[in-house]
């Protein structure tokens, strides 16, 4: 069978990157390798975000564009999957003729069958199955691909929280959780093909199991913990309503989980959490991030915040940059309130104008920025251990004045800071030796989003993540 090429835009978050791989990896058996251009292609496959209003504004923009190549080429196969497919079903049909496929967050395991219905019959699929309807089918993926030292797993799928603005219960579905052993292969699997970071999804993944009765969070992390080779442990997302005592206790206890939590505050204002069905308030927020910090007390926090929800006053806002101010954000997501289907809050009064959003994000997106930048300047003359992820983007390579070359790697600390950085010695290992290792920069250089420096030793330094240094010198 001759190979064909499969071209993917992702949109959306990091479960939508884990789904795309899965859908890769499936389409494998039908001799579909990736290919980064669209006029090679033979199957264009779009994974759909509806979070926001935004990034759905950017999925039909994408497809809209894609009607001249099918014209050109009838026989190319466009497919949408994920959530907005799973939202909007067969009306993406009627909207968008030169589509073939709309495929929902549940239906990944049947795509090979639907594209070789389509290449034979020159048909269109749609397959959604309706969120109450879905029974997961636990999964093992196979492998990777050897490139990689970072990885997502997806631990579990859907969400129960119903927060008022939210879309994720109507297009994940129900919560439902993986069994432990499942995710475990796929782990192994990840770190015999090289991988040495996991980071573990689920839109909240402090009830990891509870519904199944399988084993908790805790757990679950405690299992990975001891898998031979991995070197660290991430995941997102906690909500804070559930963030228990056991899990701030393994930041302490755990050698691999590191040292950074996404913990979303949504809003500062109690009135705000509230309306958004958030379960905490400001004070449980900021109780428990106290604790987090006394048990670790190097940890990263990051946030969401959404600006402008409907009934948002200036004063319920102004609690929000107070709160930003109390906790000093290692960094925050900061999205403008948009309605979306059957979310509560489209109903709510009190809406808020584009232009007073705007100037509110705006506010957020500068006070993080101080403090983003004031905290990677304190790193300057420190040293990091970085887990080196590859070649950086920017800059593969680099003249020096001695006219040698260098080359720049990037990689991440445990706090989840962005590090690129030179061999001090200069010596090209090529990506074999230097990729998947934990190595010590000194931070020589801070920006407002990632660090700089220089290797603190000739040789790659194997630690394990107790020994991490971050000492300024
Ligand atoms: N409008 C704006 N932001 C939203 N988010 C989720 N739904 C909406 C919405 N309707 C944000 C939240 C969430 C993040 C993933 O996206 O901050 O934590
Ligand atoms: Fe959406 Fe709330 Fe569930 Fe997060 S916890 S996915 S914001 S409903």
């Amino acid at each position: 069978m001759r190979t064909k090429y499969l071209y993917m835009n992702t949109i959306g978050c990091q479960m939508n990157v884990y789904d795309s791989d899965q859908i890769a990896r499936c389409l494998k058996s039908l001799h579909y390798e990736m290919t980064p251009s669209l006029e090679r292609a033979d199957l264009i496959i779009v994974n759909t975000c509806a979070i926001r209003k935004k990034a759905e504004q950017k999925v039909f923009s994408f497809l809209g564009r894609l009607a001249g190549l099918k014209r050109k080429r009838p026989d190319l196969i466009i497919a949408v999957g994920g959530c907005v497919a799973q939202q909007e079903g067969a009306k993406i049909l009627q909207r968008l003729p030169h589509l073939d496929l709309v495929f929902g967050t549940h239906a990944i395991d049947r795509l090979p069958d639907a594209v070789q219905t389509i290449a034979a019959k020159k048909c269109r699929i749609v397959d959604i199955q309706m969120a109450d309807q879905i029974k997961e089918p636990d999964f093992i993926a196979n492998g990777c691909d050897g490139k990689h030292v970072t990885r997502f797993v997806t631990i579990m799928q859907g969400c129960d929280n119903y927060c008022t603005y939210c879309v994720v219960p109507y297009v994940r579905g129900r919560e439902s959780s993986r069994r432990p052993e499942n995710i475990i292969q796929e782990i192994r699997q990840f770190v015999d093909s090289g991988v040495r970071e996991v980071t573990l999804l689920g839109q909240n993944v402090n009830s990891y199991g509870k519904k199944e009765n399988l084993c908790t969070f805790v757990e679950l992390l405690r299992r990975i913990n001891d898998i031979e080779s991995l070197l660290r442990i991430r995941f997102t997302t906690s909500h804070p309503k559930d963030l228990s005592p056991e899990l701030i206790l393994a930041f302490n206890d755990l050698d691999k989980l590191c040292h950074h939590i996404h913990l979303p505050i949504q809003s500062g204002s109690n009135r705000v959490l509230k309306m958004m069905n958030r379960k905490y308030t400001r004070e449980i927020y900021l109780e428990k991030i106290e604790k987090l910090r006394n048990i670790c007390p190097r940890i990263a926090v990051t946030t969401d915040i959404i600006v402008g929800f409907p009934g948002e006053t200036r004063t319920d806002f102004e609690k929000t940059l107070e709160l930003m101010r109390t906790v000093e954000f290692d960094g925050l997501f900061a999205f403008q309130y948009s309605d979306r289907p059957n979310a509560a809050a489209v109903g709510l009064p009190g809406r808020i104008s584009e232009q007073e959003k705007k100037e509110r994000l705006q506010e957020v997106l500068d006070l993080q920025d101080y403090f983003t930048t004031r905290k990677n300047k304190a790193l300057k003359g420190s040293i990091q251990t970085v887990l080196v992820e590859g070649l950086s983007k920017k800059q593969n390579r680099v003249n020096y004045s001695d006219k040698s070359h260098r080359l720049q790697w990037t990689g991440r600390t445990s706090t989840n800071k962005i590090v690129n950085f030179f061999e001090s010695d200069g010596v090209d290992g090529g990506d074999k030796i230097m990729m998947g290792r934990l190595v010590d920069v000194k931070i020589s250089k801070a920006f407002s989003h990632s660090l700089w420096g220089k290797t603190d030793s000739k040789e790659p330094t194997d630690v394990g993540l107790r020994g991490e240094k971050s000492y300024v010198t």
